[in-house]
């Protein structure tokens, strides 16, 4: 595959006579693609029924006749100000029981159903206009869902589909009584329509209520992405698509990726580590102009799964943001290496947010590619040089990673619901992972627990997957190796502790018998280095102790395929444990110098240098900033 390049273009912010001489420089620059319309409802339909969709044809004409593929938005994400006059109650509704404003956007509720027909009515209308269009390539459904805390809304119209979703979930109000033990404190419901959602409670609310109403959430979100494909997709034969977020967990991606044909994502490196990162002070100043080295190679492989293999960057950051507490500006160099990094991940376009910095609004401080006058910003020599940089490489052939991680959404809405311990997150767990896996120079798949066995790896990372139920089968023939843990199979579906033991553990012949979480700073030291924070579960048990806390106790127990890990560890011994499982499955680690990171592609090897620096790896020296593919040669591969 040939990796291209795009941008984010607003034609409604510009001058008509602007728009060919714009499409004119995006070519020039090396784009070749380009994405319009995704907020443009008030333009295309100023006054209810009003509809306005002249300028889009032009501009849609003068993009694409200079040689733009264009990705078609709907603007579902900014309903205009009309649509509050004919739908009052369409606003989602915070916790709190506050409706949350017009003048912003994504202020709709999911669960809305006359909100939900706007939609598919705006959708239908743009999928019959422009569905057939020879300029429009593919179509982008509504924009960053979730983003700004949008998912979770507790309005009058979630309450009767969450009431709804609870009564086909559970048939009859004593399964739900049942399912959610509520004998606990006298919380039994005699009918459906009693639940409430589970928000301003006196103390905390039954975690199975909560995670009921994080599931009935992410179904919305699913519900309301299908009825826009469904709507769009006999009109067009071209792919539709969403754009994704960085660190937004609160639905799940892969639900809403299978109905859809590729996944993008919007990465904003520098946003990020400032923005939604937990790291140290140290490694934030080294990072700070670059972005932190695993964030956005985390999300290129999430999202790839996500996306079935087809995924692009839809909004790469080209210069500094206007939205994290700082906005420093990229070092000379990272925007071109974030937009390599990406194809080295297998992305089929980077597109770059956005052409010319608004002059108006909220993002008036946000870099495009030009200044808001017009000029060239840093970025856009950058994009030109690596549009240079992909004609000269060639093809890069994808690669199936050697390990894998499951990424399991709704375990995140588990544990966030029971933490039990302010340091357990979910994210931060599978992240610890990530990192180590390339520290230890890996490439790194995730997949979504209901497709495990489907591919063959050589190792299966499962940290903290809540219920596991018949994965641990699939687990078997997934891989060679499968490492648990910790927090693993710990509940069942509706959030109780299994009755009949973790799955799991079973089949190792351990099993849990006391769980502890630690303040920051406190930590139980494993035998040989190494130590695990925030949890710790006690193991006993017969199969065989791996490593040992200081206590005698086993810190990593295991047979032949199946090794369970009853701690949150610290690089050290993430660490250890990775080297121990490569040995056992005979895989090879490249042990990787600080802030350099490889990425192994059928046909290349690529390395990715996030420091200033350079760095000599091998034969090579990397420059600060920059990035390295390396042909493998056919017998390698
Ligand atoms: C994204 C969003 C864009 C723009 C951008 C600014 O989250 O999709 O519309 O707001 O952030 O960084």
């Amino acid at each position: 595959m040939k990796a291209e390049l795009g941008v984010c273009y607003y034609p409604e912010h510009w001058p008509e006579e602007n728009w060919a001489k714009d499409a004119a420089r995006m070519i020039e620059t090396g784009l070749t693609w380009v994405r319009i319309g995704e907020f443009a409802w008030s333009w295309m339909e100023p006054t209810p029924g009003d509809l306005q969709f002249d300028w889009l044809d032009r501009a849609i004409e003068a993009l694409g006749s200079a040689g733009l593929k264009i990705v078609l938005g709907t603007p579902t994400a900014t309903p205009p100000r009309w649509m509050l006059d004919k739908l009052p109650e369409m606003l989602a509704v915070d916790a709190y029981g506050n409706p949350r404003k017009f003048g912003s956007r994504r202020h709709y509720c999911f669960s809305h159903p006359g909100y939900v027909d706007e939609c598919k009515r705006i959708a239908q209308l743009m999928g019959r206009r422009y569905g057939h269009n020879p300029h429009i390539a593919a179509w982008q459904i509504d924009n960053e869902y979730g983003c700004h805390d949008t998912t979770l809304s507790y309005s009058d119209a979630a309450l009767k589909a969450f009431r709804r979703w609870l009564s086909d979930r559970y048939g009859s109000i004593e399964a739900l009584n049942a399912a959610w033990g509520n004998v606990f404190w006298s919380m039994e419901y005699n009918s459906f329509d009693q639940i409430e959602f589970p928000n301003l409670t006196v103390t905390e609310p039954n975690p199975a209520h909560v995670l009921a109403f994080r599931r009935f959430s992410s179904d919305q979100v699913v519900a309301f992405n299908k009825a826009q494909v469904d709507v769009l997709r006999p009109l067009t034969d071209v792919p539709l698509l969403h754009n994704y977020m960085g660190r937004v967990l609160d639905f799940d991606h892969f639900d809403v990726g299978d109905d859809l044909d590729i996944a993008t994502w919007d990465s904003y490196p520098i946003g990020f580590l400032s923005d939604r990162l937990e790291a140290d002070e140290a490694h934030k100043t080294a990072y700070l102009q670059q972005g932190d080295p695993d964030m956005q190679a985390f999300h290129h492989d999430l999202y790839r799964a996500v996306g079935h293999g087809r995924w692009w960057v839809m909004e790469q950051q080209p210069g500094p943001v206007n939205w994290a507490p700082y906005n420093p500006a990229p070092l000379p160099g990272m925007v071109r290496l974030w937009s390599l990094e990406a194809v080295a991940h297998g992305a089929e376009v980077v597109s770059y947010f956005r052409w010319r910095q608004a002059p108006f609004g909220q993002e008036q401080m946000h870099a495009g590619l030009l200044t808001p006058d017009g000029h060239d910003a840093p970025g856009l020599a950058e994009a030109r040089q690596t549009a240079d940089d992909l004609a000269a490489l060639g093809e890069i052939q994808a690669a199936r990673a050697p390990v894998a991680i499951v990424f399991d959404y709704a375990s995140d809405w588990a544990w966030a619901a029971q933490p039990q311990g302010a340091g357990f997150d979910y994210f931060k767990l599978v992240f610890s992972a990530y990192r180590a896996l390339r520290r230890a120079g890996l490439s790194v798949d995730f997949v979504p627990p209901t497709r495990v066995g489907e591919d063959h790896y050589n190792l299966i990372l499962t940290p903290g997957v809540a219920v596991l139920g018949d994965l641990e089968q699939r687990l078997l023939h997934g891989c060679d190796l499968a490492l648990l843990g910790p927090r693993c199979g710990a509940i069942t579906e509706d959030f109780q502790i299994p009755q009949q033991g973790r799955p799991g553990l079973g089949g190792l012949s351990c099993h849990v018998d006391l769980i502890e979480t630690l303040p920051p700073g406190v930590a139980r030291t494993v035998d040989g280095g190494g130590s695990v924070e925030h949890w710790v579960e006690r193991m006993s048990g017969t199969a065989r102790s791996l490593l040992s806390f200081a206590d005698g106790t086993p810190a990593l127990q295991g047979e032949e395929r199946l090794w369970y890990l009853p701690g949150f560890p610290d690089e050290v011994l993430w660490d250890r444990v990775i080297a121990m499982a490569a040995q056992k499955t005979g895989l090879t680690l490249h042990p990787m110098p600080t802030g350099l990171r490889r990425r192994e592609t059928r046909s290349h090897e690529v390395f990715i240098n996030y420091n200033a620096h350079p760095i000599a790896w091998d034969d090579l020296q990397i420059e600060g900033c920059d990035v390295q593919f390396r042909k493998r040669n056919p017998e390698q591969s």
